[in-house]
C-alpha cells in the first residue's frame, strides 16, 4: 500500500511539478494582458509619421505627404464624379479584376469616356446632369467641362509642320529643348514679344558657351471671333510655329492642350531631348535653362534616370479650391481627394522621354479641368516625383524678399511678366554686368500656399 502511494506521489511530482512552476508566468501574463486590455499600452503611444522623403533625380529637400489613407480603400462611395469615372477605368485596366466587374461596377450606371465616345462622338453629353444633383447650380466653366469631357480627340485646324526635322536625320537634327508655349488666339503681342526674347528659335549658346539647338511652338484652342482666326492663320504663314485645335480656348480646356500636344509630340518632335511646356506670360532665361538642363542629363545619363526627369516649382499636398467665385473652383461633387504633387503650370521642363510615357498613361486617367494637376495625376500613376527647383519661380518673387541687384540672373523662370518686361530683362540678363556675371541659381524656396 505504501509503494503503492509512493509510486503515485512520484507520478503526479512528475506531473505537476512544471505546472506548479509555470503558474506565477501564468499569471503575470493574464494579469498584463488584462491590464493592456483595460488601460492600453503603457509607454509613449505610437506617433504616425507624417511625412516621408520621396527620392527624385536629385535629392530636393522637399517632403511629400504621407498617404493618410489606406491605398486600396476606393473612392467609390464619396459619390464625386470624376473619382467614380477614374475607379471605373481603372478596373477597366485591371488585368487582375475581372473585366465583367469593371463593365457593371455594383450599383452604378454612369458612362466611361470610351463608352460614351462610341455613343455619340464629341457632341456634349448632357445626360451628365442625371448623374450630378447639383449640376444646374455649377458655375458655367464647370457645366461646359462635366458635359464635354469624355471627349479629348480634337482635329488639328492648324499644324506647325517644320519645327522639328522628319526623315532619316530626325535623331541627329533634334532639338536639344522645344518650348511649348500656351497661349490663346487673341495674345498675339506676348507670341511677338517670346519670338524675339526667350523664345527665339534657333542654335542658341548657353552660357557654357556651348550651342544649343532650341525650337518653339504655340499651343491653341479656337476663338468665336472669326477676324482673330484670319490674323492667326497669317501669323502661322508667317512663322509657321502656331499648332491649333478644333476645341474652344478656355481656361478649363487647357488640359486638352497636354494631350494633345504629347500626341502631337510623338508624331513630329519625337527626338527632342527636352520639353518646356509655360504659360506666355512669363519670362524665361533660356541659356541658363540649357545649362542646367545638360548639367542634369550628365548626371541622369549615367544612373538612367531621364525617363522620370521633370522639374519645376513643385506644389504639394493641395487641396481643390472649394469657394464658389474663385476660378479654380472644383465642387466637391466632382473631385473629393487631395491632389499629388504637381508642379506649377506656369512653367515646367520634362524629358523627351518622359512626354513619350505622359502621352501613354494620359490615356487611363480621366481628363481633369486643371491642367497642371492633371500632369501631377499622371505623374503620380507613372510613379514619377517631380523635382523642386527654387529657381522656378512661377508664384514671382516672395513679397517680402528684399530686391538684390542681380536677382534676375538667378533666376531660371519668373511668372508674371509683360511683353515690355520681356524685351527688358532679355537685354538684361544677356548681357551681364560684371557684378551679376557670376551669379549661381537661387536655392531660397518659398513658403508653400494655394
Ligand atoms: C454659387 O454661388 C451662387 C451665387 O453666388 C449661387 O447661386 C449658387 O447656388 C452657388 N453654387 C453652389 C454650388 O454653391
Ligand atoms: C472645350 O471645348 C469643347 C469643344 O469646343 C467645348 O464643347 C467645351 O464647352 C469646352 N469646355 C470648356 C470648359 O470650355
Ligand atoms: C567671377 O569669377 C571669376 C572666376 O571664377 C573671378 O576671377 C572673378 O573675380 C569673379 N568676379 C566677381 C565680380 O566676383
Amino acid at each position: 500500500m505504501a509503494s503503492c502511494l509512493c509510486r503515485y506521489r512520484r507520478r503526479i511530482l512528475f506531473f505537476c511539478s512544471p505546472c506548479i512552476l509555470l503558474l506565477p508566468i501564468y499569471i503575470y501574463v493574464s494579469t498584463s494582458l488584462i491590464y493592456v486590455m483595460k488601460h492600453g499600452a503603457p509607454g509613449v503611444p505610437p506617433v504616425l509619421q507624417t511625412h516621408f522623403t520621396a527620392s527624385g533625380l536629385k535629392f530636393s529637400g522637399d517632403l511629400a505627404p504621407h498617404p493618410v489613407k489606406a491605398f486600396w480603400r476606393s473612392e467609390l462611395n464619396s459619390g464625386a464624379q470624376w473619382n467614380i469615372i477614374q475607379y471605373m477605368t481603372d478596373t477597366q485596366h485591371n488585368p487582375i479584376l475581372k473585366p465583367r466587374l469593371a463593365a457593371n461596377p455594383p450599383g452604378i450606371s454612369y458612362k466611361t469616356e470610351r463608352s460614351r465616345r462610341s455613343g455619340n462622338g464629341c457632341s456634349p453629353d448632357y445626360e451628365i446632369s442625371n448623374t450630378m444633383p447639383d449640376f444646374f447650380n455649377l458655375p458655367t466653366q464647370m457645366k461646359d467641362f462635366v458635359t464635354s469631357m469624355h471627349c479629348r480627340e480634337y482635329p488639328l485646324i492648324i499644324d506647325a509642320l517644320d519645327v522639328c526635322d522628319g526623315g532619316p536625320l530626325a535623331k541627329k537634327r533634334a532639338p536639344t529643348l522645344l518650348l511649348a508655349i500656351k497661349t490663346q488666339p487673341a495674345d498675339f503681342v506676348n507670341r511677338e514679344a517670346i519670338r524675339e526674347t526667350w523664345g527665339c528659335s534657333g542654335r542658341i549658346k548657353s552660357r557654357g558657351g556651348r550651342q544649343r539647338l532650341v525650337r518653339r511652338v504655340f499651343l491653341l484652342g479656337k476663338s468665336k471671333d472669326l477676324h482673330i482666326e484670319e490674323k492667326l492663320q497669317l501669323e502661322s504663314d508667317t512663322y509657321g510655329d502656331i499648332i491649333q485645335w478644333e476645341f474652344m480656348d478656355t481656361f478649363f480646356n487647357l488640359t486638352l492642350k497636354d494631350v494633345l500636344f504629347w500626341d502631337w509630340f510623338s508624331r513630329r518632335c519625337t527626338h527632342a531631348r527636352f520639353i518646356f511646356k509655360g504659360d506666355d506670360d512669363i519670362f524665361v532665361r533660356t541659356p541658363a535653362l540649357l545649362d542646367y538642363l545638360l548639367a542634369e542629363e550628365a548626371n541622369g545619363f549615367r544612373s538612367n534616370k531621364m525617363e522620370a526627369f521633370v522639374v519645376g516649382d513643385v506644389i504639394n499636398s493641395a487641396a481643390p479650391v472649394r469657394s464658389n467665385g474663385s476660378k479654380y473652383y472644383i465642387p466637391e461633387s466632382f473631385f473629393k481627394g487631395v491632389y499629388p504633387s504637381y508642379p506649377g503650370g506656369g512653367g515646367v521642363v520634362y524629358s523627351g522621354s518622359l512626354a513619350h510615357r505622359l502621352l501613354e498613361v494620359s490615356q487611363k486617367v480621366h481628363l481633369f479641368p486643371i491642367d497642371d494637376v492633371y500632369l501631377g495625376m499622371c505623374l503620380q500613376r507613372l510613379g514619377v516625383y517631380p523635382i523642386h527647383h527654387p529657381a522656378f519661380l512661377t508664384f514671382d518673387f516672395p513679397k517680402d524678399e528684399p530686391k538684390e541687384p542681380c536677382a534676375y540672373h538667378t533666376i531660371l523662370l519668373v511668372h508674371k511678366r509683360s511683353p515690355a518686361e520681356m524685351f527688358q530683362l532679355w537685354t538684361e540678363t544677356s548681357m551681364p554686368s560684371s557684378e551679376c556675371r557670376n551669379a549661381t541659381l537661387r536655392v531660397k524656396t518659398r513658403v508653400e500656399f494655394r
